[in-house]
């Protein structure tokens, strides 16, 4: 009998096809938002369940899925939508799908740094609504990213493949995280004990850190005072690690001179003063969204999942 697999969302062909030769996966063709009432009710009589960050596993949820449910393999790096001390206890296997995704999501960060420095949103915008009337030389003037300082908060997978791709712009490397890291993987990057010391090095700020309750609103009024006059922060982590208020404010005050997000507190019901800012390049959480690693996130997620039920253990456990 081939195990059981709850699938929360649609994933590519490609995932799904393994899925139907090595499992018996319960699939979600229309890719139905599934509430955490219809997730314990469809997890009845599944052995696994293959999830998205879309998915809430709060201790709650997790105490009323069926003894059956062996592990999460969730279709995600973060898995700060996992209570994984609940899951621990229940002795629930939890895994997420790390490195696939270092290279489109810094892509993406590299976007949001250009977007919110050539002013992408305002651009289009007078484009599409046949606004752009001449051309001059203070038209649309924005930054330039060559030879500028970028610091980077968090200077994991993702982060160092930030760092790379910057590098070929001629920025120059800062970070910080929770020590310094060995040489071979700082490449010259220069190393700041704390946040605090970081941000008046940053022309640039990329937001890489994961989300813990350590680094929920870190990013708040009194570090953006530290940050130079005119910067430039980007998200492409999770949204709490952004104190909403703090960061409209600055961008409101010219503070910061512009911002790119692609995550948020509350997604999709984001804070509504981010819609009002002109200043502000937004993308809608879609960091990892290529085809190459949606593929490959769905393959790491199953690899994981084999793991389990071939009795080894899975290479990305995290609870
Ligand atoms: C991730 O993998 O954590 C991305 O944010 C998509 O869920």
């Amino acid at each position: 009998m081939k195990p059981v697999v709850l699938v929360t969302r649609k994933l590519p062909d490609a995932v799904e096809d393994r899925l139907r030769r090595d499992y018996s996966p319960m699939l979600n063709p229309n890719d139905a938002l599934y509430t955490p009432e219809q997730i314990i009710e469809r997890a009845q009589g599944a052995d696994a369940i293959l999830p998205c960050h879309t998915e809430k596993f709060g201790a709650e949820v997790i105490a009323r899925l069926p003894e059956r449910v062996r592990v999460i393999a969730n279709f995600s790096v973060g898995y700060d939508h996992v209570d994984t001390a609940a899951a621990k206890a229940r002795g629930l296997i939890v895994t997420n799908t790390p490195e696939v995704l270092s290279d489109a999501t810094a892509e993406l960060t590299l976007m949001l740094m250009l977007g919110a420095a050539r002013r992408a949103s305002e651009g289009e915008r007078l484009v599409r609504t046949r606004a752009w009337k001449d051309w001059s030389p203070s038209f649309m003037v924005g930054t330039q990213l060559t030879g500028k300082r970028l610091g980077i908060l968090g200077f994991g997978r993702v982060g160092r493949v930030v760092a790379q791709r910057a590098r070929g712009f001629d920025m120059q490397i800062h970070y910080n995280d929770v020590q310094r890291l060995p040489p071979e993987l700082e490449q010259g990057a220069v190393f700041h004990p704390t946040p605090a010391e970081l941000m008046p090095h940053c022309d640039f700020l990329a937001l890489h850190c994961v989300a813990s309750p350590q680094t929920i609103k870190l990013l708040n009024a009194a570090l953006i005072a530290r940050l130079p006059d005119g910067a430039i922060v980007v998200n492409a982590s999770r949204g709490v690690v952004v104190d909403d208020d703090a960061l409209i404010a600055a961008l409101k005050s010219g503070k910061l001179s512009a911002a790119g997000l692609d995550v948020y507190n509350n997604e999709p019901d984001i804070h509504p003063g981010y819609r009002e800012l002109p200043n502000a390049f937004l993308m809608p959480h879609i960091g990892s969204a290529t085809k190459e690693t949606r593929i490959a996130m769905g393959f790491r997620a199953l690899d994981n999942l084999d793991a389990v039920f071939a009795g080894k253990e899975p290479r990305d456990r995290v609870a």
